[in-house]
């Protein structure tokens, strides 16, 4: 399952539109919501993107930072990060303030290959952080619920107060064509009333999936991949329609510096998106 390649809005590649932060909050005590967009409406308008593509982030002053694309295509106009502090350009965002402008190039990445999954089910597993990239498939789907059969989320945090998201994905459980379970490893706040237990507990809820027709996505932490890629294979999902986006340190994101290559794969432009297939056949993917 390959994605499509998509525009950039500019003509120069390593060249940043101005863009402007329309909305942040803070989604945990770490994790900071970020609203932008292009400071030229007509190209905030115009600007294409596929879910799981990513774009790069820039502050004057401090550096350039690849962030996946949280919002969905289906509702233009808007760009939406999940951005966790780790560093220089991370830190420097999280100082920024509504109507500040950054710097935006992009989208880069291949993306979820929309076009397979059609007429598909679609079962996603997030877990932390990897709720951002995941989030943008997930409202695509709801955007467009005629195009694929059942749509199951299964998300989980280490505790509520870490769940990325969490109002919005109660919200979507009231909805009746989404089947959407929610876990933490432990409950802090002494108010969930969701499922307690790791990620894979919630495995139980699509046992009566038909495997030859689901594609399954799954973003999360290192140490959930070994676990859920398990249970799927374990569901006899092919590991073609198993589709992962993977995080690799990147410079440039267009191919240039070769920062993110693994051998003759260049996660920047092959990536972030791969199937279990292609994991298997390039451990380092992990
Ligand atoms: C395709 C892609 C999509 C991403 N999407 C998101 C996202 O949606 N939200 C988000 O918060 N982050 C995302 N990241 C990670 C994000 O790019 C890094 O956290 C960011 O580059 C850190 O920049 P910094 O200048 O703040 O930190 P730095 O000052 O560069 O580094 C801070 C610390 O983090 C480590 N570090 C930096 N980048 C990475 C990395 N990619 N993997 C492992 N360790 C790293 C450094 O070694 C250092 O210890 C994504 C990365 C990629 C490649
Ligand atoms: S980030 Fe430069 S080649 Fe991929």
């Amino acid at each position: 399952m390959k994605g499509d390649a998509k525009t950039t809005v500019h003509a120069n590649p390593f060249m940043p539109e101005p863009a402007r932060i329309i909305r942040t909050q803070m989604l945990t005590k770490d994790v900071k919501f970020f609203q932008i967009r292009l400071a030229d409406m007509e190209k905030a308008l115009a600007f294409r993107y596929s879910p799981g593509q990513f774009i790069m982030l820039s502050v004057l002053g401090a550096g350039e930072a690849p962030f996946s694309i949280s919002s969905t295509p289906s509702r233009p106009g808007l760009l939406e990060f999940c951005i966790r502090k780790a560093g220089t350009v991370t830190n420097a965002l999280f100082r920024f303030k509504e109507n500040d402008l950054v710097g935006l190039r992009g989208p880069y990445g291949n993306g979820f290959p929309l076009e397979e999954m059609l007429d598909r089910d679609i079962l996603i597993v997030m877990g932390g952080l990897g709720a951002a990239p995941l989030r943008s498939v997930l409202l695509y789907c709801l955007d467009n619920r005629d195009k694929f059969r059942r749509v199951i989320l299964l998300h989980g945090a280490k505790n509520p107060e870490e769940m990325i998201f969490r109002e919005e994905f109660y919200s979507l459980k009231e909805r009746e064509d989404l089947e959407c379970f929610l876990t933490v490893d432990s409950d802090t706040t002494g108010e969930w009333k969701e499922n307690i237990g790791v990620v894979t507990a919630l495995f139980e809820k699509c046992r009566n999936i038909n495997p030859a027709d689901t594609a399954a996505l799954v973003c999360g932490p290192p140490v959930m991949y070994k676990f859920v890629l398990k249970e799927l294979v374990k569901l006899n999902i092919p590991k073609d329609q198993i589709l992962m986006t993977l995080e690799r340190r990147m410079k440039c994101g267009v191919g240039k510096c070769g920062h993110c290559a693994i051998d003759y794969i260049y996660t920047c432009l092959d990536g972030p998106v791969f199937t279990y297939w292609d994991v298997l056949h390039m451990r380092e993917l992990i």
